[in-house]
């Protein structure tokens, strides 16, 4: 019994090995998130990142009959590749090149061409929207399963609960907040932050009737 015990529980740690993600590697320093003194709700982790990403998407509304204000429905991103970016100058601001470059493209184009005109042509995997594992709501996902050195790997996912919010700096009517999310479910990473924000928010407000809606934006993930 006891070795059968042993045995599969060998077995299932050498199918997690096997199946475990491959994160990015660099040759250059390890990139570091640049987040705003004075506030403890982002906290940086000690190790490096094992994936840093230009997001470039749509953040989706809908309109309370309520409170007549925009709510948050999701949002779909495709994820660009900015890993070892960090030397180059461009990784600064990389976020306003993809959004204005985003922003430039046609009412429903795909957003897959946006990181090739911002120097980030690698296609990591796509940001969206699950059932909640919770079972309430929807959280977010990151998926790098279906592109990328990680297509095959079932669990080269991670899905967030958010636990850190502030709200941009620069913008804050503008752009959406940065956020610190822990894992959930799925082996990508542990912790998933949102940084560098361009756009994405809704009107202030709507009314009564009023459409879904759906805002561009881009933003810097860090995936620890
Ligand atoms: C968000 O809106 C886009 C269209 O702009 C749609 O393709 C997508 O499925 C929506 N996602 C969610 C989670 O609402």
């Amino acid at each position: 019994m006891f070795s059968f015990q042993l045995l599969s529980a060998l077995s299932s740690a050498a199918l997690l090995v096997a199946a475990a993600p491959s994160p990015r590697v660099c040759s250059t320093t390890p990139t570091v998130m640049d987040l705003p003194s004075g506030q403890t709700q982002l906290v940086s982790p000690t190790t490096a990142p094992l994936y840093v990403a230009i997001g470039v998407g749509v953040q989706n509304y809908t309109c309370s009959a309520s409170t007549l204000k925009y709510t948050s429905t999701g949002a779909v991103a495709s994820l660009f590749d900015i890993s070892c970016l960090d030397t180059v100058p461009a990784f600064k601001t990389v976020q306003t090149a993809a959004f204005n470059a985003w922003n430039a493209l046609p009412a429903g184009a795909s957003p897959n061409s946006v990181g090739a005109k911002v120097g980030a042509p690698a296609l990591l995997g796509f940001h969206y929207f699950v059932p909640s594992p919770t079972g309430t709501g929807i959280s977010p996902k990151w998926d790098f399963t279906s592109t990328g050195a990680n297509v095959g790997s079932a669990n080269a996912f991670v899905i967030g609960t958010k636990v850190g919010d502030i709200t941009d700096s620069t913008n804050t009517a503008v752009n959406v907040d940065w956020l610190a999310l822990n894992n959930l479910e799925g082996s990508l990473a542990s912790q998933v932050f949102r940084i560098d924000t361009v756009n994405g928010q809704p009107p202030s407000s709507c009314v009564a009737g009023s459409a879904d809606i759906s805002i561009k934006y881009a933003a810097k993930y860090f995936l620890y």
